[in-house]
Order: C-alpha cells, then sequence, then structure tokens
C-alpha cells in the first residue's frame, strides 16, 4: 500500500492562547434516556441513596468536564423549574411539548447540583425564556444563588440546600431562532429579552457570567443577521454567544464527514467576525466570547420529532450509536475548538449518557464508553495548557463540501505536567482512500529526545462498534517509542487514525 507523507512544524516558543479547561464540557437535558435511566434510576444495583447510577458517574469522570450544561436544550424553552425542587411527592408530572414525553420530575436542579458535586464538575444552568421571561429567571438565580434571608432563598434551605450553589454561568433561553422551539423569537424581540434577563439576573448576583443564544446552526436562515440583532441589543450585558452544530457522515462519504471540522472552523470565524463587527460599530472595549455549547454528530433519521399519543415517560430518542468513524469525526471537531481556543472559551459536546453521547446504558444493566468516549477522554485530559501554532504540510483532497483539505490534522498543546514540561500533539490521519501517512515531526527549539508515547485509535473496519456485548471494540493502543533524532519524530500513522503523541521537552 502506497503512503503519502507529510511535516508537522512545532515551534514551543509559537504559543497562540492559553486552553480553557471549560472546551472540554458536556451537556445534560431532560431527553430520552439522558436523565432517567441514564443519570438518574433508583432501582439500579449501582445507585447511591439519591437514586444516581455510580456506574455512569465513573464513566463520566473520565470524561473529565469541568462544566455541564443542563437542563436543555429544547426541553428548558417550556420548562418551570419550580416543577423539580422540593418534595418529590409533591412535583407534578407535565407534558414535555419539546420532545412528547411525560416528565416526571423526580430530577431537577438540586439533583442536578448533587450528581455535579460527585462528578466534580461545575454547572452551567440554562433558563427557560421560551414560555417564561425575565421574572423566573431571576427568581431561579435567586433560589439558587442567594445566601439566605429572603422568601426564596429560604426556599432552597427548606429543601436541603443550606449553602447557594453559586453557579456562575447561564445560558439565556435555547435555541430561540428555531421554528421548533417553545417561543420562537426575531432576533430583536430575542436580543432585549436577553438584555433585560442577564440585566435582572447579574443584578441578583453580579458574579454569574451569561450566554446570549446564538443562531441554531450554520445553516439557519438567520445566521449572522440572528448574530447581529441581537448583540446589537445585548452586546453589554452578555459574556458569551452560543454556537451549536451537529454532522451527520454524509450516507458515509468519509472525504465529506472528515472534512466538517474544517467548516466547524468557519463558522466560527464567521460568528466571531459578527461579534467584532459589533464590537467596532458600538465601540466597545470588550470582545465577545463564544459557548460552543451544543456539538456532535447527530444522525438525521435519529433526528425526528414524532408524538405518540401516550406521552410515554421514557423515550429512545437520539440515541445515536456510534462507530469508528465518528471517532474521527469527533476527534476532529475537538481539534477545531482547540484551534479556536482564543474565543471559544466554553464547549459543551450533546450530550454525555444515551442521547447522542459517549456513555451508553441498559436499564438496570450495564454502563459502557462508545467509541467517541475515547477521543474525547484523551483530548480533555491531555489538551489542557497553551496551544502552540502547528503548521501542516501535507497533501490535500477535494470534498463535496469542501476543497483542498488536508489530509492530516494536526494542534499542539503545550502542557505543564508531573514530569516538567511536555508537548502532546493531537494528528488525525483522513487520508479519504484510508492509506496510511508518514508524518514527521519537526520540533523546532527543542533538542527533544528520549522516548515518545503514541495513543492510536484505529480499527480496519470504520463501522465497528462497542456494543453492551463488545464494550471495547474501538479503544486507544498506547506504544512507547526512541526518539531517534532529537527534535525530530517520524511516524507512519495508520489509515483513518486518531493519534496523539506525548513528549517531554525536560533535558
Ligand atoms: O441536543 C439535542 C437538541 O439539539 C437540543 O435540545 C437542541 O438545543 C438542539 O436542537
Amino acid at each position: 500500500m502506497k503512503s503519502s507523507t507529510a511535516r508537522i512544524l512545532i515551534d514551543p516558543r509559537y504559543v497562540v492562547t492559553s486552553i480553557d479547561p471549560r472546551l472540554y464540557g458536556g451537556f445534560a437535558e431532560h431527553l430520552g434516556k439522558h436523565i432517567y435511566t441514564g443519570m438518574y434510576e433508583p432501582s439500579h444495583p449501582s445507585a447511591n441513596s439519591n437514586g444516581f447510577r455510580m456506574d455512569v458517574i465513573d464513566l463520566v469522570k473520565g470524561l473529565g468536564m469541568p462544566i455541564i450544561r443542563y437542563p436543555g436544550g429544547n426541553f428548558v424553552s417550556g420548562y418551570d423549574w419550580e416543577d423539580g425542587v422540593g418534595p418529590k411527592v409533591h412535583r407534578p408530572k407535565r407534558l414535555d411539548l419539546a420532545w412528547g414525553v411525560t416528565e416526571i420530575n423526580e430530577f431537577g436542579t438540586n439533583e442536578f447540583m448533587d450528581w455535579c458535586g460527585l462528578i466534580g464538575t461545575e454547572a452551567m444552568l440554562a433558563v427557560n425564556l421560551g414560555t417564561r421571561g425575565i421574572d423566573e429567571a431571576r427568581k431561579l438565580v435567586e433560589y439558587c444563588n442567594h445566601p439566605g434571608g429572603t422568601r426564596l432563598s429560604d426556599l432552597r434551605k427548606q429543601h436541603g440546600y443550606t449553602s447557594p450553589h453559586a453557579i456562575k454561568t447561564w445560558c439565556l433561553g435555547n435555541e430561540v431562532d428555531g421554528f421548533w422551539q417553545m417561543g420562537t423569537k426575531t432576533a430583536t424581540e430575542y436580543g432585549r429579552l436577553a438584555r433585560e434577563a442577564s440585566k435582572l439576573m447579574k443584578g441578583v448576583d453580579r458574579r454569574i457570567e451569561t450566554i446570549l443564544c446564538g443562531s441554531s446552526g450554520r445553516t439557519m436562515p438567520t445566521f449572522g443577521k440572528w448574530e447581529w440583532e441581537s448583540l446589537m441589543e445585548a452586546y453589554d450585558q452578555v459574556d458569551y454567544v452560543s454556537l451549536h452544530t451537529y454532522y451527520d457522515d454524509h450516507g458515509g462519504d468519509m472525504a465529506s464527514f472528515l472534512a466538517e471540522p474544517e467548516n466547524m472552523g468557519d463558522f466560527i470565524k464567521e460568528a466571531v467576525a459578527v461579534c467584532d463587527a459589533v464590537k467596532a460599530t458600538k465601540k466597545s472595549s470588550k470582545s465577545m466570547m463564544l459557548s460552543f455549547d451544543e456539538w456532535n454528530v447527530w444522525f438525521p433519521e435519529n433526528n425526528l420529532i414524532d408524538r405518540s399519543p401516550t406521552w410515554p415517560e421514557l423515550s429512545n430518542r437520539a440515541s445515536d450509536i456510534y462507530d469508528m468513524a465518528d471517532v474521527l469525526c469527533v476527534g476532529g471537531m475537538l481539534l477545531t475548538l482547540l484551534e479556536n481556543a482564543a474565543r471559544v472559551r466554553i464547549a459543551c459536546i450533546a450530550q454525555i449518557v444515551n442521547v447522542l453521547a459517549p456513555i451508553l446504558t441498559e436499564p438496570g444493566g450495564p454502563a459502557w464508553r462508545q467509541t467517541i468516549w475515547w477521543p474525547f477522554a484523551l483530548t480533555s485530559k491531555y489538551g489542557r495548557g497553551q496551544l502552540v501554532h502547528t503548521p501542516v504540510v501535507a497533501p490535500v483532497y477535494d470534498a463535496k463540501n469542501r476543497d483542498a483539505v488536508s489530509v492530516i490534522k494536526s494542534v499542539t498543546v503545550f502542557a505543564e505536567t508531573v514530569n516538567g514540561p511536555a508537548l502532546h500533539v493531537f494528528v488525525i490521519n483522513r487520508e479519504p482512500s484510508g492509506l496510511p501517512v508518514d508524518i514527521e515531526l519537526d520540533i523546532r527549539g527543542t533538542k527533544a529526545g528520549g522516548t515518545f508515547v503514541h495513543h492510536c485509535i484505529q480499527h480496519s473496519n470504520l463501522r465497528t462498534e462497542n456494543t453492551i456485548h463488545s464494550p471495547n471494540a474501538v479503544m486507544p493502543t498506547v506504544t512507547n517509542h526512541p526518539v531517534e533524532e532529537a527534535g525530530r519524530i517520524n511516524l507512519s500513522l495508520a489509515g483513518w487514525s486518531w493519534n496523539l503523541i506525548r513528549f517531554g521537552l525536560a533535558g
């Protein structure tokens, strides 16, 4: 088999920006089997006294998520937060119009905060700006964050939470431009509402940060204009603009599928351009940051909003099963987030358990890692520190959705580790015929020697999934190699492979 070659130039002195660890956030929505039988299943053998599945908690911990968004998503646009607090016997069941199910409200804000406490993660809460408004939003902040001595903060104490939850990051609604959203609005209507909601919420607790909903996707006719109009109303009151994107596999056209992370990069750059245009127009000194708070692979056949007349309490919606090909796209999207780390400060993979998720569960049965758990966990672990400029010289290919796609996608992170400074080089081989690519890492300005560690995720069959019967079919290999020539590493990357090369810079 003929391979092609690529050079990756790395000079650790060329630091682009520091990486906000919140790039490795997650998203938990009341949708499908995410909350119920995913995170919460009191009858499960691993459940703790709160009904949380501890087998799931162990797998979520492995993802190293510093922040998790909750409770939606489309769900939040019809959610009354008061239904989900206080004694469970008094909590009402409600129709959830977002997903056509009955919400039992056994899991709500306080349960989520307890769950986050067990993971060791920060919460990012969304307020309902679909069917509700500024009053309910400010009341939720008071309930969660005010220390005590008011009706709502004392109510929280009565519910068993003496200390405030101190939730710092708040989403101002969800995908408000979407026709599917409860309470869809125009950009100007939404911009005013978001501005006033943020003003009141910050009035209750001035330490919080708020996220304005950008358009619900780059392909929306509203994209661009939506950001402009809503930011013209709310720029001074908000701290981030959200972006959402999901890609499908183009019916198995790998060349196009694996080009999507580059389209995601263009999406980010376009959003930055609009934010900066508003900044210039307003003569503001503040640069708006981005929160890419929904991203993943999502197959359209699972995307239909069918409504059962029985309004079941559980559904299988968006229970996508991922394979080896998805490792490469999800891994590539993570590298795109890193490439744009100067402006993307928060990102949340959508979602975590059972719904577009790195983790699957069987009610009453086991929990296991989907294929995409691996690139996420490894990037989250090793992709922290400083982003290093990483020019790549490699062959390119033309795909149906994009021209001149480099067969190699690579990002380098400079990290301070317990063993001293190190470089972590992520490399995806997306050569469209599945050929190996020989790479040469040219590490300038260092005398990097000794050994390097190579993590590789690869499978001869791109359609391989991790199933309940074969949960480890796709997982990384880890090998150690000597650096034969100081400052230079040569390696042959298997066809369609995700790779991480780590080496120390000490000595
Ligand atoms: O993550 C699934 C759904 O996708 C979310 O509820 C919504 O915000 C988006 O359309």
